[in-house]
């Protein structure tokens, strides 16, 4: 008998068995002041998940309540219980995706740190997933037989309001994109990460509204149920977060393409020259003359602050960067406006028709003022 080592062959790479971990499925925990909850949790998760090769992953943004030395307890003698602890950061989706990049298992599903999410709803979220019948198993208080529990109604109005507004931006029906509760392939995850943004609440939905193909999610109703220990972290700076990220999505679907935004910027430019000029004259009483300078210098910055957040927001400018491009604005707006009478003047003399060579000199100032921002104010 002879004990070796097993060399491969030339050329043939060894063949790694053992997926890394062997975990088939990650439970994430988000947790903030949660120092009274987790043993549940993992109670609840380990009762629940039985037969099925899981970790439970926290993570925990350096809580002030002994939080992580509790599943460090927890985790004693324990390889499928870690904790990811972030200091210096807060947040709820980034921490999340955080987690999620911090496991290899193939299937990642999201839970409450506070026991308000039904575990036993865990298995059948990661089959669907798992078995490939979807991409996203959410569990929704929202579909039939779901329930919110026992909220008060200013609660569940808010909730309803922020699912039906929503429903504007996402590409198929959810019934709760907001839910904290869901299984999700990890690559599918990768794919999208450099465009999630990470900031608030609201994972599920930004995973929702940045796949460029619709995903095919399955929800399966669960009963929230009550916080018993702890308290909620869902406050206003969450709710207007959301605002701003539903407002973000429609910009980005809806908003006309960037000549037209150009052309839509510069007829309100035109309401705020005529106003600057009337109001110079009747308060002011300036001369024509003043009145008109001063309402030009003023439209052509309007034009550039709303060509700079809507026309041209993903070139959008900042700081210093700012004050040279508006700069560069008003030089090449100067010169659209010589081309504008210039071509005006040529057409007059040779066609006495006023009006065609003043839409014409119009037209040409126009076109000149985008296609020169377009290469130079917002280069990219
Ligand atoms: N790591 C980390 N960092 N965890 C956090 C943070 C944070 O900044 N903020 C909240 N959490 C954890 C909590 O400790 C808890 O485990 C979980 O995230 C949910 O937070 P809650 O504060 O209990 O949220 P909720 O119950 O009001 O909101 C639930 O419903 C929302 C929609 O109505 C959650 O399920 C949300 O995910 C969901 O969007
Ligand atoms: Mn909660």
């Amino acid at each position: 008998m002879s004990i070796g080592v097993a060399v491969p062959a030339k050329n043939v790479r060894p063949i790694m068995v053992a997926k890394a971990g062997g975990f088939d499925l990650a439970v994430i925990v988000p947790t903030f002041n949660e120092a009274d909850n987790v043993a549940k949790i993992v109670a609840g998760l380990d009762a629940a998940l039985a037969g099925i090769r899981y970790e439970i992953l926290f993570v925990d943004d350096w809580s002030q309540d002994g939080t992580a030395e509790r599943i460090a307890a927890l985790a004693s003698g324990r390889a499928d219980i870690r904790v990811v602890r972030r200091f210096g950061r807060r947040g709820l989706s980034s921490a999340v995706i955080e987690g999620m990049m911090a496991t290899m298992a193939p299937v990642v599903a999201v839970i409450d740190g506070d026991g308000q999410h039904d575990e036993r709803l865990l298995p059948r979220l990661f089959a669907l997933v798992n078995g490939g019948a979807a991409d996203v198993a959410i569990g929704s208080r929202y579909c039939e037989n779901g329930s919110t529990g026992d909220w008060d109604s200013f609660r569940l109005k808010c909730s309803r309001a922020a699912t039906k507004l929503s429903q504007l931006v996402l590409q198929a029906p959810v019934t709760d994109p907001m839910s904290g509760f869901f299984a999700v392939r990890r690559t599918k995850v990768e794919a999208l990460l450099p465009r999630l943004s990470g900031r608030g609440f609201k994972i599920l939905f930004d995973l929702l509204t940045s796949s460029p193909q619709p995903l095919r999610v399955v929800e399966l109703p669960f009963r929230f149920r009550t916080r018993v220990a702890g308290d909620s972290k869902l406050g206003a700076g969450v709710a207007i977060d959301y605002a701003v990220t539903i407002a973000d999505r429609l910009i980005r679907r809806f908003a006309p393409p960037r000549p037209v935004m150009f052309a839509a910027v510069g007829t309100l430019g035109l309401g705020v020259h005529v106003a600057v000029l009337r109001g110079m004259m009747a308060f002011d009483g300036a001369s024509f003359a003043r009145a008109q300078i001063m309402a030009v210098l003023v439209a052509i910055a309007f034009n550039f602050l709303f060509n700079n957040s809507l026309t041209f927001r993903d070139r959008r400018l900042t700081g210093l960067r700012m004050v040279a491009g508006l700069a560069s604005f008003y030089l090449l707006c100067g010169i659209g406006a010589l081309a504008n009478v210039g071509t005006g003047v040529v057409l007059f003399s040779e066609h006495h028709r006023w009006w065609v060579s003043g839409v014409a000199g119009a037209v040409i100032g126009s076109v000149w003022n985008f296609g020169a921002s377009a290469l130079v104010t917002w280069r990219k």
